[in-house]
């Protein structure tokens, strides 16, 4: 009986080695090296082909190699029943958390125009946010939402935050569900987008929310491509309802040379590396759900299909 991994736009030998050393006596295979399909009880996966799943009779349980699971969710072949779990590991929170800080702080102290000023021999200090930090606030309050949370609070930033139950977090003002939303996103200077992609969640970064935002605002999202509406991004950067953004994510991934995003100066654009799950991290907790899974106990982690997330 054996483990697969399936990672087909990533470099799969990282992960075999950090699951082997943890379990030297299993069977770990690397997709499209499968063997036997009857054999795969444990598939551990990363944007899988499509279909993949249902080649394995007597899967019994699925690990997502991130923390999100919308990339198993959106397979239409994905095998009903099987238990699901996802990624949780402090190091994809503090990595996630050091992106956010850098990114808030380019924006507050202005050090992209510095970097343009350079260029142009220009002296301009800009100093609106000197003394008193813009509010932040982040949609999702997750496992990366509260991490994100303490530490931007801990640089001073004051911290809103909004998600789907309502929750009591020290320091954070906490808004709950759709009834909130116009509250939580009141004349807010910097928001930040962690939310898992579900049908709910999908386009929500649109014309109609950055509307409610304070003038000139922020956005960053680091959680998919499919929240943000592309074009209201550009046409609320165009005309100045937002000042800017960051993305680390994008409906088409590498982003295409010839996206519009790449010719505005005021989009930041990485390549999705603002939070990159560490295999010798998880190793263990992949590890436990292949265990779990087998003795038809609960996994770790496990996901909502129902919920989304
Ligand atoms: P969690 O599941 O721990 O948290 C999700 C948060 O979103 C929860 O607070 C949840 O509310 C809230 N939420 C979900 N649906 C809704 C909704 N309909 N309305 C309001 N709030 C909602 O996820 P993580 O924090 O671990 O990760 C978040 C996402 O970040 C991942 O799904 C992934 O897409 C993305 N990610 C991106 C990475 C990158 O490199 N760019 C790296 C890692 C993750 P509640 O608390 O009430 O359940
Ligand atoms: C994740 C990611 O979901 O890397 O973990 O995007």
């Amino acid at each position: 009986m054996a483990l697969l991994l399936i990672l087909p736009d990533r470099d799969p030998q990282p992960w075999a080695a950090a699951l082997r050393r943890q379990a030297p006596d299993f069977d770990v295979r690397v997709w499209p090296d499968v063997g036997v399909p009857d054999e795969i009880e444990f598939a551990a996966v990363w944007k899988h082909p499509p279909g993949a799943l249902r080649l394995f009779a007597r899967l019994r349980g699925i690990q997502s190699l991130g923390a999100g699971v919308d990339h198993l969710l959106r397979d239409p072949d994905l095998p009903a029943g099987v238990a699901m779990a996802r990624v949780v590991d402090p190091s994809l929170a503090a990595m996630m958390s050091r992106y956010l800080a850098l990114a808030v702080l380019q924006h507050a102290i202005g050090f992209q125009r510095y970097l343009h000023d350079r260029e142009l021999g220009q002296w301009r200090p800009q100093l609106a946010w000197a003394h008193r930090l813009p509010e932040i606030g982040l949609l999702g309050l997750g496992q990366l939402g509260r991490h994100a949370a303490a530490r931007l609070q801990a640089l001073g930033f004051p911290v809103r935050g909004w998600c789907r139950t309502p929750k009591k977090i020290p320091g954070v003002a906490c808004f709950a569900g759709p009834a909130e939303l116009d509250r939580f996103l009141a004349d807010l200077p910097i928001l930040i987008c962690l939310l898992p992609l579900t049908p709910a969640t999908e386009n929500m970064l649109n014309l109609r929310l950055f509307r409610r935002l304070a003038r000139g605002g922020y956005l960053i999202n680091v959680a998919r491509g499919a929240h943000l509406v592309e074009d209201d991004l550009i046409a609320a950067v165009e005309s100045g309802l937002l000042s800017g953004a960051c993305l680390d994510v994008f409906r088409e991934e590498p982003l295409p040379a010839e996206h519009p995003f790449w010719t505005i100066p005021q989009i930041t654009i990485t390549p999705h590396i603002s939070s990159v799950t560490d295999p010798v991290a998880v190793a263990p907790q992949i590890i436990e759900n292949y265990r779990r899974a087998v003795a038809g106990q609960p996994l770790l982690h496990a996901v909502d299909p129902i919920r989304g997330y």
